[in-house]
């Protein structure tokens, strides 16, 4: 059946097919491609997105302008003080003020409950640009990262390590059960994403054909093809930051932790921004530079496929 994602919203990708995501891949791709060669596409003309920021961003903010602009679009920046929403204003009714003036809204910020009520008051398509449950956008240019480096998804084995239970663990699972690759998470018990979520997660890699393993032990990151982290304070978690370092000092992604793979091939991958020294060594970061800087850019032509997509 053709892919047809005209109006829907970017929540979570539970709400997507693996054909869907595949779809999605493969048109950033092609996007990224026409970039390259100068051609510039009209595919958003006439058309404003509301781009709402409750907590900061370098990375998604200019994704979505650049992207936006690119397809001949008008992105409308809508910093935390700039707007009513919160303060004056509910949800539900900055949702239908912003649903009849622009033909599409991301939103970032704490709550996923907000973004869900976002798309459905506004009536446009939601696009959530992080929550403190979820960042679905990240995990688009994740996959398709992976996808030009290993040219394939299914079948490969990736390791998220570090803080087991923020947006991007929870985010990274779902992506992964989704498109066959499996997915182990290493953190220690606490820090373990909620059992509704993994169970959810387990039903969409039974269906893909991959497995799920939840660990407290650093030795199973043996066979990785690619390790996952990222920062061990979340925004808004600032006050955990002495706790979370002597929790997670034993997940750092450090030399000793990659040879562990006992594989040469092993990429090391971060949504950044990265705080070095802990999550992450500088040597380690710095020896896979080149993947991680690819992430970054890909996150440009993944939100130019979604917004395309769906917009
Ligand atoms: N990875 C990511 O979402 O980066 P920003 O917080 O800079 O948008
Ligand atoms: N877990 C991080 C991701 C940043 C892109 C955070 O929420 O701050």
């Amino acid at each position: 059946m053709p892919v047809n994602l005209k109006g829907k919203s970017l929540l979570t990708l539970k709400d997507f097919t693996k054909s869907e995501i595949e779809y999605l891949l493969d048109l950033s791709s092609d996007l990224k491609q026409k970039k390259r060669m100068g051609i510039i596409g009209q595919q958003l003309k006439g058309k404003n997105v509301a781009l709402i920021f409750e907590k900061p961003s370098t990375r998604t903010r200019c994704a979505f302008t650049v992207a936006c602009v690119d397809e001949g679009g008008h992105p409308e920046y809508l910093g935390k003080n700039d707007i009513q929403l919160g303060y004056k204003e509910s949800i539900e009714d900055t949702a239908r003020v912003l649903g009849r003036l622009f033909d599409g809204i991301q939103f970032r910020g704490f709550s996923q409950e907000h973004v869900e009520k976002l798309a459905k008051y506004s009536g446009v398509p939601v696009f959530n640009g992080l929550t403190d449950d979820y960042h679905p956008t990240q995990i688009l240019a994740d996959l398709l990262t992976i996808k030009e480096q290993f040219g394939k998804l299914k079948g490969l084995n990736f390791t998220y390590i570090g803080d087991g239970r923020n947006n991007m663990a929870n985010s990274l699972m779902i992506g992964c059960s989704k498109m066959g690759i499996n997915f182990t998470l290493i953190a220690p018990t606490k820090l373990w994403p909620v059992d509704e979520l993994i169970n959810e997660c387990k039903e969409f890699s039974t269906e893909s054909g991959s497995s799920i393993t939840i660990t407290e032990d650093v030795n199973m990151v043996k066979g990785s093809d690619v390790i996952y982290t990222d920062v061990w304070c979340s925004m808004g978690e600032e006050e955990k930051a002495s706790d979370r370092i002597n929790m997670l000092k034993p997940y750092q992604v450090n030399k000793e932790l990659v040879s562990k793979t006992e594989k040469e091939e092993t990429i090391c991958m971060h949504c950044l921004p990265a705080v070095k020294g802990n999550e992450i060594t500088e040597d380690v970061f710095e020896q896979h530079a080149q993947v991680i800087f690819d992430e970054a850019e890909n996150r440009m032509h993944t939100i130019k496929a979604v917004m395309v997509a769906m917009i």
